[in-house]
């Protein structure tokens, strides 16, 4: 069976011409003929800042041995929707403990970070409800309130003034943020944000995947940061940044943890995770309770090479552990990608439909393992770009 050979079907020329087009958009600009966000491979030595493992806990041993005994362990057959799981001995008590650690009322856990926000805004929004979204925010909340039917209001990164302009003009509705904005590392103004909501009965989300672990107490995210838990209505979360495994989560009130998992369809129609998931999750919140000094040290470094890049001539914008090159066109992007991966710096290249198109970015995503030689050589190599005459930042 192994060696059949396969005949090659023709597909509906149609088809065939969509496909096509998409491979000729993603390689033929391109001096290597490879989609834009693909590096080449690092070398020894490489520092490669791709990941979202902020306080470097994926290889965690702890972590690791309490997966492996999990499924050691495991006794149970759930290879099924979490539908038919919403009873008192199916719900996991680590979506309790998430809750209580952010100060929620309660959780329900999900697939991905993905499917947390397609569920939750499939839950909240009827067709034609107004939501208002921050220009930056994630695409998996304009894919939610998209496939919601809700009526989309954008507004401007970060302006307050906006969001209050288009509330004015339109109407209450839900608004949209992300808590670090996960292209150029901003961070939302929460408590003014929250206070257009109160001041114009909206009501709030927030989208804490990159602050998860990494800001507010013991890692509790920055609406605890920020003293305003109390008045966000809806959190969701990505367990795959600083959690570092591969799930995610919605947090509000009692009402919607009830309701969601038989209304969302990620919920209904796609498997749920399974109990040593759980259990892997479980034990990665003690260690983020009580990982102080790595969230200190990821500050720290954050801080140096934010600092050292703008004193270089950099527009960065970044407020957080997430510190982005903005590069502009995609032929320049792939310049400075180039340049970089040559001397051993391997960020991640975010281009349409991740960002606009022509407004290319090069992201460091920063993690606690970093020594500070590695964020000396990004400088330097940094600088060297910055200063070479063929490249362009903006
Ligand atoms: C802000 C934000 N929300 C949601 C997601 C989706 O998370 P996941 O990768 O777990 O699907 C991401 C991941 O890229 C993200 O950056």
């Amino acid at each position: 069976m192994e060696n059949q050979s396969i005949i090659k079907k023709k597909l509906p020329s149609f088809v065939e011409a969509r496909l096509n087009s998409f491979l000729r958009d993603m390689t033929e600009p391109y001096e290597n003929r490879r989609p834009l966000p693909v590096s080449r491979r690092p070398g020894e030595g490489a520092v490669i800042m791709q990941s979202n493992d902020y306080l470097s806990l994926s290889l965690d041993k702890n972590i690791q041995k309490a997966h492996l005994d999990a499924i050691a362990a495991s006794n149970e057959n759930v290879v099924m929707s979490a539908v038919f799981l919403q009873d008192a001995d199916h719900k996991p008590d680590f979506e309790n403990r998430l809750a209580t650690f952010m100060g929620m009322d309660g959780c329900v856990l999900s697939q991905s970070g993905w499917a947390a926000n397609i569920g939750l805004l499939q839950t909240i929004c009827e067709p034609n409800t107004r939501v208002y979204i921050d220009f930056f925010a994630h695409m998996s909340l304009w894919e939610g309130a998209r496939i919601a039917g809700a009526q989309i209001i954008p507004f401007i990164h970060n302006s307050v003034s906006n969001l209050k302009r288009q509330i004015k003009k339109h109407g209450p509705g839900i608004i949209l943020v992300d808590s670090v904005y996960s292209t150029i590392g901003t961070v939302a103004p929460l408590r003014a944000i929250y206070e257009v909501a109160q001041a114009f009965d909206c009501a709030l989300v927030v989208d804490e995947s990159h602050s998860l672990g990494t800001h507010g107490p013991d890692g509790s995210g920055l609406i605890n940061e920020m003293e305003v838990r109390d008045q966000v209505d809806f959190v969701t979360t990505s367990l795959a940044k600083a959690f570092a495994y591969r799930a995610g989560a919605v947090l509000g009130p009692k009402s919607l943890i009830t309701a969601l998992p038989f209304v969302s369809f990620p919920a209904i129609f796609s498997s749920t995770i399974l109990p040593q998931e759980v259990a892997r999750l479980d034990a990665t919140l003690d260690v983020i309770r009580t990982g102080d000094a790595k969230r200190r040290r990821l500050f720290e470094i954050s801080d140096v090479l934010r600092t050292g890049l703008q004193e270089i001539g950099f527009t960065i914008r970044s407020e957080s552990q997430i510190i982005s090159l903005e590069c502009g066109d995609e032929q320049n992007t792939e310049h400075v990608r180039d340049f970089l991966e040559s001397n051993g710096v391997f960020g991640a290249v975010f281009c349409a439909p991740a960002t606009a198109k022509n407004k290319a970015i090069i992201r460091f995503s920063l993690s606690a393992e970093m020594t500070s030689r590695e964020v000396d050589h990004v400088l330097a190599v940094c600088q060297a770009a910055y200063e070479n005459p063929s490249l362009s930042f903006y």
